[in-house]
């Protein structure tokens, strides 16, 4: 190594001895002659100063140094002078008189300066990420972010699990979004296509035996940007053979603790073991297949009180089979009509056609409706919601789940505005009992709420051929603070189960067997029950780092348009590689 230490090192207990520290130039200041410059590297910070009567040749190169030029100096670790030392910095005590400087490289002014505390425009951070790098938060979360994954192959070696590695360049496996293709050289029209998941090749490894897998999975999937979201994503992917959902929550659940122990010990979970709410609780409840149940806000259904309301739009959601939801918020009549408005803004944002409400005052109950309803109707609300003076009551009428759901985000807004979501409180929860299948929006046909490869719940089996939505799927998701941060289910290892739901998913025989073949032939072979889950590691280290964005834990991430800003990818290619690509591209 060029140096003996590392910037982050000394103390007060090394004075007197000589060293060699290697790093970044920090900061510079002369003062009064002496140059004191703060050397940085992964490890921390530690003065370096330059006096002309220690050394007047690397005082004088001292002076010529620039911010980010990299240096290698070696001098004697003093005591700084009384008043001088700095209790914010670890090495703030010491100071290392240099005299030998070398000068390692030059550097030009960077675009941004190296400090922490200045906030600097994304897209310069992302094309310049190795400089971002620099900073101590980038690199902190890194950091963390390794650890978190050690600890993550220590248990589950610990635990029998084997990790394999499985192929990038495969065929379509279904999670839902659109997929990255790759053009094959050799076969002219043929395509790879890079894995959503490792889905199909972890039970592909249960049919062969390895009965506890798990990896570090790199997936891709080309899908709209969002602040959880990136078009590659890391997972820690699990599968084993032989097991129930319990098994596989427990495993989960015994991880999840021993991460949240060591690595934000600070945080209170909020309840073990982890509450289990079905989909359709969480829905009735909160809104949402992903809760945040750091606070209460919970929904009242007042559907039979107002099914011949006086009010038409609830009526008739009803008498449609809709619902009408609920939400009493404490305190809420005080607030100013304009956060009333905003409440309806996002109730609508999120697809509701309107956001009723009613506001208790001292004068009695102010709201757009009261005027269509009798005082009976108006006193049985008020009576199912336990509303009182100083509350605000906010209604939603439309079909269940559109109901619930722009509801559900009115009351994370409420919980927003009146701070109940504590950052000091790990709320971890599982959702189960998941729908098998939703609707597709545009074409009206079945698709698969988790994936195609999810098991039926045993007693719904009869609900495939007439109600298939009805039908209830072994599957799971685990939640943290209103995140998903993972999801698994028992999956099907019968081909003919398997055949009919791609029949139920519009997927013909001949489909069935060009895209998923391999599948249907290995269940014939001798499949044992199997079932997994995959955990996303990056929005994982996100809440652990207490960051609000994935691209905070992500050494190179895409931009918001999915773009790589440090390389400049997707970039055209030369003509050579299109045609050995076979491909030529069409003009718009
Ligand atoms: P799923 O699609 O639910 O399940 O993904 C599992 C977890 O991965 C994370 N995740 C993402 N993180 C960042 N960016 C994305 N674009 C992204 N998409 C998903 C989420 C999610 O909970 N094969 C199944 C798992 C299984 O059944 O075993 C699967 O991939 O935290
Ligand atoms: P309108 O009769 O359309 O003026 O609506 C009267 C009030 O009811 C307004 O506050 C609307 O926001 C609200 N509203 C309309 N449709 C719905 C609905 N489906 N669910 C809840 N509130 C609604």
């Amino acid at each position: 190594m060029q140096r003996t230490n590392t910037c982050g090192e000394l103390r007060l207990k090394n004075k007197g001895q000589t060293v060699t520290l290697t790093g970044w130039v920090h900061r510079r200041r002369d003062h009064g002659g002496i140059i004191f410059i703060d050397l940085r590297d992964r490890y921390g910070l530690t003065q370096i100063v330059f006096d002309p009567e220690v050394d007047k040749k690397a005082w004088g190169l001292a002076n010529t140094v620039r911010p980010e030029y990299v240096l290698k100096a070696t001098g004697e670790i003093r005591q700084r002078i009384d008043g001088q030392d700095n209790p914010d910095m670890p090495t703030g005590e010491i100071e290392v008189y240099i005299h030998e400087l070398t000068i390692l490289n030059s550097a030009k002014t960077p675009p941004f300066e190296i400090d922490q505390e200045k906030v600097v425009n994304e897209e310069l951070r992302l094309k310049y990420r190795y400089l971002d790098i620099r900073h101590e938060r980038l690199r902190k979360n890194l950091v963390l972010r390794h650890q978190i994954i050690k600890t993550i192959r220590d248990m589950l070696d610990k635990e029998d699990f084997v990790e394999v590695e499985t192929p990038i360049l495969i065929k379509g496996t279904p999670e839902g979004s659109r997929e990255y293709l790759v053009p094959s050289r050799l076969y002219p029209g043929k395509f790879f296509v890079l894995p959503q998941s490792p889905q199909q090749l972890k039970q592909l490894l249960m049919i062969g035996g390895m009965d506890r897998y798990f990896q570090i999975a790199r997936c891709f999937r080309d899908e709209d940007q969002r602040g959880d979201r990136q078009p590659e994503f890391t997972q820690l992917d699990i599968e084993m053979s032989f097991v129930e959902e319990k098994d596989l929550m427990a495993i989960s659940d015994k991880m999840m603790l021993e991460l949240t122990k060591k690595y934000a010990p600070g945080k209170k979970i909020l309840k073990t073991p982890f509450p289990i709410l079905t989909w359709q609780q969480a829905y009735e409840r909160y809104g949402s297949d992903k809760p945040d149940i750091r606070f209460g806000l919970e929904f009242t259904d007042i559907s039979d009180v107002v099914k011949a309301s006086g009010f038409k739009v609830f009526a008739e959601t009803i008498k449609k089979g809709g619902v009408v939801k609920a939400l009493k918020v404490e305190g809420a009549a005080s607030w100013p009509r304009s956060d009333f408005d905003t409440m309806e803004t996002i109730a609508k944002e999120h697809g509701a056609k309107g956001l009723a409400y009613f506001s208790y005052r001292e004068d009695g109950v102010k709201s757009p409706l009261t005027k269509f309803m009798s005082e009976d109707e108006v006193k049985a609300i008020t009576k199912k919601t336990g509303a009182k003076t100083g509350d605000a009551v906010f209604f939603a009428a439309d079909q269940f789940v559109p109901a619930c759901t722009a509801l559900g985000q009115v009351r994370l807004a409420c919980g927003d505005k009146l701070k109940l979501r504590d950052p000091n409180v790990f709320a971890y929860l599982w959702v189960n009992e998941f729908p098998m299948f939703e609707r597709d929006k545009e074409t009206g046909n079945l698709a698969a709420m988790h994936h195609p490869f999810t098991r039926p719940m045993d007693e719904d089996r009869n609900l495939l051929d007439s109600k298939p939505e009805k039908a209830r799927a072994i599957a799971y998701d685990i939640v943290l603070n209103g995140y998903e941060i993972g999801g698994g289910s028992i999956r099907i290892h019968e081909s003919d189960l398997q055949k009919k739901i791609f029949s139920l998913l519009n997927i013909s025989d001949a489909d069935a067997e060009r895209r998923f073949g391999h599948m249907l032939e290995a269940f014939s072979y001798g499949a044992p029950p199997h079932g997994g889950f995959a955990w996303g590691l990056d929005r994982l280290a996100m809440i652990f780092c207490g960051e609000q964005n994935i691209r905070e834990v992500i050494a190179f991430p895409k931009d918001q348009k999915a773009k790589d800003l440090t390389l400049g990818a997707p970039s055209e290619v030369t003509e050579k590689e299109l045609k050995e690509a076979n491909i030529t591209i069409r003009k718009a």
